[in-house]
């Protein structure tokens, strides 16, 4: 549905997107990840041919972004960043606003306005202006924008940004209702979104793409290591050797834990050691008799991921001058 090819945008000398080339199939929901200034937005707006590529080509729905604009506009629903609004145009009045530019043929606009009321939920607010409803509604009458002429393709920019949990909660929701029949690309710096929401996972950083793949399989690149966290009641020096005897255990580390009496280790496995380590590490602590009081296996999480991927190396220069 979208091919992006060796892509490249610069502001001046400063590449915000660097030859970066990706695939997206119909009916995918694609996360776009990164750090502040990783080029997420710059992507997102050449895609949607509001922004001219510096090199590279686009083609959405089969057409080509530069050369046939109008018929990707067409097929693309876009909520950019910060959603720009009317602060003084009521609610209704934005929707009659955006059918009269997408050019909604008029047998279908009772129908299409019926439809985004209720898909995102606006009917209590229509009267209302922009400029005085509260940041999720807002950020609702975006999407419902975006998505009033049932375009296949969608493109969000930080849909849940500023909102609150429960807000939050609602615009996920109903953006896996969209993604269930839309080829669907939204950017996020927040984790758990994207491992709730997407298909798949890009991680931008500094205008590069630094990782690809679905939210499992970046969360089983971070590591194959197998660590169990265990607490018991008993003395370390006994707990350390016995558990460093489990021939599929790498080492073993003592926890600082606050409490008298209770003995933390961290047992961690061998590289590559198929196997699942809690029935062994439970087996030495049974064996031995101690009072088990916690066990679990640790994952490096997506999290782990995004920081090895982008850390020490975000730092934007504009910024910094900024401040200096
Ligand atoms: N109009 C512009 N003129 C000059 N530089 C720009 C312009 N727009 C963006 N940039 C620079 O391009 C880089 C990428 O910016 P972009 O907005 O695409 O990042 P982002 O990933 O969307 O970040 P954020 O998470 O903060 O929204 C940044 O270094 C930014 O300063
Ligand atoms: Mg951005």
């Amino acid at each position: 549905m979208i091919t992006v090819t060796s892509l490249s945008k610069y502001y001046g000398r400063q590449a915000a997107v660097d030859d970066i080339s990706f695939e997206v199939p119909k009916g995918q929901i694609l996360g776009l990840l990164g750090p502040n200034g990783a080029g997420k937005s710059t992507t997102m707006r050449m895609l949607t041919g509001y922004l001219a590529p510096t090199s590279g080509s686009i083609s959405v729905a089969g057409h080509d972004v530069l050369t046939e604009s109008l018929a990707v506009r067409r097929a693309i629903g876009y909520l950019p960043e910060n959603n720009p609004l009317y602060d003084d145009m009521n609610v209704l009045d934005h929707l009659q606003f955006v059918v009269r530019m997408r050019e909604i043929p008029a047998a279908q606009v009772r129908e299409r306005l019926r439809s985004v009321i209720d898909v995102c939920g606006l009917r209590e607010v229509l009267e209302k202006s922009a400029g005085q409803i509260s940041k999720g509604y807002r950020q609702r009458l975006g999407l419902a924008q975006a998505i009033i002429h049932d375009p296949p393709v969608l493109i969000l920019d930080e849909p849940t940004s500023g909102l609150d949990p429960n807000q939050i909660g609602e615009i996920r929701q109903l953006i896996k209702t969209l993604g269930s029949e839309k080829t669907l690309i939204l950017s996020t710096h927040i984790l758990p979104e994207v491992q709730s929401t997407c298909d798949r996972i890009l991680i931008m950083n500094r205008g590069k793409l630094v990782a690809d793949g679905s939210p499992d399989e970046l969360a089983a690149r971070a590591g194959s290591e197998e660590i169990v966290r265990v607490l018991f009641k008993g003395q370390p020096a006994a707990g350390l050797e016995k558990l460093q005897a489990i021939p599929a255990v790498a080492r073993v580390e003592e926890l600082a834990v606050d409490e008298p009496g209770v003995t933390g280790m961290l047992v961690i496995g061998r590289e590559g050691e198929a196997g699942d380590l809690r029935e062994l590490v439970y087996e030495v602590v049974r064996d031995e008799g101690w009072p088990l009081l916690e066990l679990y296996r640790q994952r490096l999480s997506l999290e782990d991921v995004f920081k090895q991927l982008t850390l020490g190396e975000n730092v934007d220069e504009d910024d910094v001058r900024r401040v200096a």
